[in-house]
């Protein structure tokens, strides 16, 4: 393992145009169950049949139950070494692009001030009358008022299945994969686009696919450095050789 994370930070330092991605494995030291994982199911619910413009228009007062559930559970972990190591990568390679697919908030908090959510955020809320969009540390109901414009229309602001993601995060990552020769992969299946897309997008043309994961690999990725375990042992020998 030793002489691929030499490759990786090798790989790291001599990019032009490096990107992060992680996904819910960089959390799960952190305590919070990854999706696919042995722990499959939050709170007893399958989140396909949560997480869905279908099920929130159906059951809006379950979809926020859950919702809240998951907040409070979110509320009580910390970022662990994994998401630190990651704004210490970012620090010390200050041209890296780094993107979560989790709504957690924890590699802000462990300091990645520009990290792209590509699947939103679990604290913000957006109101679908007027387009507010607020932090809501608190329990939410499908009765509670927009803080701008009083309407009972809040929804969480989350990308959910079958919906796009904000462009604003996107177009920065389709950019820079137009030129990427290095993209980290930590923590994440890839069995949901566009995320799933980015590695193949990088092996496409030749860069550097660093893929940092417990399980034995993924057909999706034509992954070149393959770091098998956890993310918060990996990263952290990656970030020490920068
Ligand atoms: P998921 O990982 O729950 O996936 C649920 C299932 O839905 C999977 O079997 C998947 O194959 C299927 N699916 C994928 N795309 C679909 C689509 N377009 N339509 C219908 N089904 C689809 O996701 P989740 O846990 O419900 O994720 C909900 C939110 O929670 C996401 O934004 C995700 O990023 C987030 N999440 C965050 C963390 C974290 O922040 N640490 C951890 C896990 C999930
Ligand atoms: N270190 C590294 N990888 C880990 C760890 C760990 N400690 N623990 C788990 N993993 C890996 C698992 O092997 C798995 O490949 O993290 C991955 C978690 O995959 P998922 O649970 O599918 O989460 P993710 O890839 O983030 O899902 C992507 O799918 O359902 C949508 O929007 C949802 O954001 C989610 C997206």
């Amino acid at each position: 393992l030793t002489e691929k994370v030499e490759r990786a930070a090798l790989a790291l330092r001599s990019a032009r145009a490096p990107l992060f991605l992680s996904g819910a494995g960089i959390s799960a030291e952190s305590g919070i169950p990854t999706f696919r994982g042995a722990d499959g199911l939050w709170n007893n619910y399958r989140s396909e049949d949560l997480a869905t413009p279908v099920a929130f228009a159906r059951d809006p007062a379950l979809v926020w139950s859950w919702y809240n559930w998951r907040k409070r559970l979110i509320a009580e972990k910390q970022p662990n070494a994994a998401h630190y190591a990651a704004a210490d990568i970012s620090r010390k390679i200050p041209t890296l692009l780094a993107a979560t697919q989790n709504v957690d908030g924890f590699h802000a908090v462990a300091g990645i001030e520009n990290i792209l959510e590509m699947h939103g955020n679990i604290y913000r809320t957006r109101c679908t009358a007027c387009g507010d969009i607020t932090e809501n540390r608190g329990d939410i109901l499908p009765t509670t008022p927009c803080a701008t414009c009083a309407e009972p229309t809040l929804r969480p602001d989350i990308v959910w299945f079958g919906e796009a993601l904000p462009a604003n995060v996107l177009q920065p990552i389709y950019e820079r994969l137009q030129i990427c020769d290095a993209i980290v992969v930590v923590g994440t299946s890839g069995s949901v686009y566009p995320a799933a897309g980015f590695a193949v997008e990088v092996r496409r043309r030749e860069g550097h696919v660093i893929e940092i994961n417990v399980d034995e690999g993924h057909g999706h990725y034509a992954n070149d450095i393959y770091l098998r375990g956890r993310a918060g042992e990996i990263l952290p020998r990656i970030a020490e050789l920068l």
